[in-house]
C-alpha cells in the first residue's frame, strides 16, 4: 500500500476534488505521507485556467522527477484540468508522469494505480462521466470535517465565455440530485461543519435532475428593464429552491454560502431567497469580468454592464449591507483604454469588497484565440495595477468602516499568529484572542480595529486568552472613504 501526498493548484473545486482523492485513496488502504520525502505516490491536482498554472506544473514535475531518480518506485500521478486538457500530449512533454486522470475519473483511482504499477507505459484515463454523472460524497468524519465545508451541487459549464478553458476541461453541466446534496449537508453538519459553501462553476444554474424541489417564491418573475423576454426566462433555475430546501431540512446549519454564481442567474427567486433565509450569508461572489459592453459581448458573457448593475441593485435593495466580490479580466483582446475606463467606472459604481483581477491569458481550445492576444504585457500590467489600486482602496475603506460595529462571526480556527480566526456574515476575516472552545461557534464580536485585508475584534464576556492578533492599522494608514452609493 502506498503512502501518498496530494499537491493542489487552482480553484475550490480542485481543492474539493483533492479531498475526495485523499478519501478514495484512504478507502483503498493507502495512507497519507508526512510529506514529499516520505511519499511513494505524489498526485498533482492541476489547474489550467491561466498560463502560469501550467508552467508551475512543469516545474513541479521536474522537481519530483529529481526525487524519482533516487527513488525509482515513486509514482507521479497528474489529475485535474491540465490532465484533462492535454491528455496523452502531456506525457510527451513530461515523460516522468506515470498516471494521468481527469476530474471525473477520481473514483477509479485505486484501479488505475494498480494498472500503473505493472504497466510499461503510463496509464491515461480522462473520460467524462456524461451518461451517469457521479458525485463523490464527502466522508464527513468527525475530527476531519472543517467548520466551513464545501458541497458540490453541479459540475461542468454550459457557458462559452470566449476566454475560458473550463468547459473544455470540465465538460458540460451535470447536476447532482437535491436529495444527495441535502444528505451531504446534513452529514457534514452532524460531523461538525457549521458553514457550507455550495460549489459549482455556474452554481446558480442548478436544476434538480430528479425534479423533487418545490418551486421557489419569485420563480419566473423577471422585472428586469435591461434583460427582456425569452432571455430573462432562460435565466431561471432551481437554485433558489435548493437553498430553501437546505435551510428547511438542515436547521442546525449556521451559515450557507455558494460560489460561483453567474450574473444572469441572479434572478428574483434567488434574491427572494436571500431576503427570506437568515442562514444565507450577506455576501456574494459575482464575477463581472469587465465593465465595457463591447468587451462583455466579445467575451460572450450574456449580460451588459447595465444588466449586471440592475440585478445587483435589486439584491442590495432586498438585502441591506450585502457585499459583493468579483473577478475581472484586464487586457482582453481588443480592450481599448476607453473600455478599461468603463471597467473602472463599473467598479466605482458597484463597489466591491474584494476584486480578483487577472491579466488575460490566451488559452488553447478557446474562441478568443481567434481574436489574437493584442494587448501588450506592459498594458496588461498597467491596467491590473490600476484596477488593484482602486479595489484595494475600496476594500480598506470598507473594512475601516466596520470599526466600532458588532458583527456576527463564525470562528473557523486559528490563523498564522495563533489568534482565533473567523469570518463575518459578509465574509470579512476577523482575528481575535480567545479560547479554543470558540472554534465552531457563531458569536457577536466587537470590531476594534482594521487591517488592509481583515479585521480585529473582541468577543464580549470571553477572556482574551491565548495568542494575540497583530496590532491594527492606524487611522493615517487607512485609505480615505471611497465607497460608492448605488442608486
Ligand atoms: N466559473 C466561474 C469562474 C471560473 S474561472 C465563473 O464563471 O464565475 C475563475 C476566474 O478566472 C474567472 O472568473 C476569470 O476572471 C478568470 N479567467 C478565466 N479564464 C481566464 C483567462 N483565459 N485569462 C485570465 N483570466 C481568466
Ligand atoms: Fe468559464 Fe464562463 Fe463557465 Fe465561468 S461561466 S467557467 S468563466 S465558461
Ligand atoms: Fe483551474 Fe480547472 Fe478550477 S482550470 S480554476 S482547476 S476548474
Amino acid at each position: 500500500m502506498a503512502r501518498f501526498t496530494v499537491i493542489t493548484f487552482g480553484c475550490q473545486m480542485n481543492s474539493h476534488d483533492s479531498e475526495r482523492i485523499g478519501e478514495v485513496l484512504r478507502g483503498a488502504g493507502h495512507a497519507e505521507a508526512a510529506g514529499l520525502d516520505d511519499a511513494d505516490l505524489v498526485l498533482l491536482n492541476t489547474c489550467s485556467i491561466r498560463e502560469k498554472a501550467e508552467q508551475k506544473l512543469r516545474s513541479e514535475v521536474g522537481r519530483i522527477a529529481l526525487l524519482k531518480q533516487k527513488r525509482p518506485d515513486l509514482t507521479i500521478a497528474v489529475a485535474g484540468c491540465v490532465a484533462q486538457q492535454e491528455g496523452e500530449g502531456l506525457l510527451k512533454r513530461m515523460p516522468d508522469i506515470d498516471l494521468l486522470l481527469g476530474p471525473d475519473n477520481i473514483p477509479e483511482l485505486p484501479r488505475l494505480l494498480l494498472e500503473a504499477e505493472g504497466a510499461v507505459a503510463p496509464v491515461v484515463r480522462t473520460a467524462f462521466d456524461l451518461a451517469e454523472p457521479h458525485f463523490l460524497a464527502a466522508a464527513a468524519e468527525p475530527g476531519r470535517t472543517p467548520v466551513s465545508a464545501f458541497v458540490t451541487v453541479m459540475k461542468g459549464c454550459n457557458e462559452r465565455c470566449t476566454y475560458c478553458i473550463v468547459p473544455h476541461t470540465r465538460g458540460p453541466e451535470r447536476y447532482r440530485p437535491a436529495r444527495e446534496i441535502i444528505d451531504e449537508v446534513r452529514r457534514l453538519v452532524a460531523a461538525g461543519a457549521r458553514e457550507i459553501t455550495l460549489l459549482g462553476q455556474t452554481v446558480n444554474s442548478y436544476k434538480d435532475p430528479l425534479s423533487e424541489l418545490l418551486p421557489a417564491p419569485g420563480a419566473g418573475e423577471a422585472p428586469w428593464q435591461h434583460t427582456r423576454g425569452l432571455r430573462a426566462r432562460e435565466d431561471e433555475s432551481e437554485f433558489a429552491a435548493l437553498l430553501r430546501a437546505i435551510a428547511a431540512q438542515v436547521p442546525e446549519l449556521l451559515r450557507l454560502r455558494y460560489t460561483s454564481p453567474h450574473p444572469r442567474h441572479l434572478t428574483v427567486s434567488l434574491i427572494r431567497a436571500h431576503q427570506d433565509l437568515p442562514v444565507l450569508a450577506r455576501h456574494v461572489h459575482l464575477p463581472v469580468q469587465a465593465g465595457s459592453d463591447r468587451v462583455l459581448r466579445r467575451m460572450l458573457r450574456r449580460y451588459s454592464a447595465a444588466e449586471y448593475e440592475e440585478r445587483v441593485a435589486a439584491l442590495r435593495e432586498a438585502v441591506p449591507g450585502v457585499t459583493l466580490a468579483t473577478d475581472m479580466i484586464v487586457g482582453f483582446p481588443g480592450e481599448t483604454e476607453e473600455d478599461f475606463e468603463q471597467t473602472l467606472g463599473l467598479v466605482r459604481r458597484v463597489g466591491f469588497s474584494l476584486i480578483y483581477g487577472f491579466k488575460y491569458s490566451e488559452r488553447p481550445y478557446t474562441a478568443a484565440v481567434n481574436l489574437g492576444d493584442d494587448i501588450t504585457e506592459a498594458q496588461k500590467i498597467d491596467r491590473l495595477a490600476r484596477l488593484i489600486q482602486l479595489g484595494d482602496g475600496m476594500r480598506t475603506a470598507l473594512l475601516a468602516e466596520q470599526v466600532g460595529t458588532t458583527q456576527s462571526v463564525l470562528f473557523e480556527g486559528r490563523g498564522k499568529t495563533g489568534a482565533l480566526r473567523g469570518r463575518t456574515e459578509r465574509s470579512e476575516i476577523v482575528h481575535a484572542a480567545g479560547p479554543d472552545e470558540l472554534v465552531g461557534q457563531l458569536r457577536s464580536v466587537l470590531i476594534t480595529g482594521s487591517y488592509k485585508n481583515s479585521l480585529l475584534g473582541e468577543v464580549p464576556g470571553v477572556p482574551a486568552e491565548g495568542p494575540l492578533p497583530r496590532p491594527p492599522l492606524q487611522k493615517s494608514q487607512q485609505a480615505p472613504r471611497a465607497l460608492p452609493v448605488v442608486s
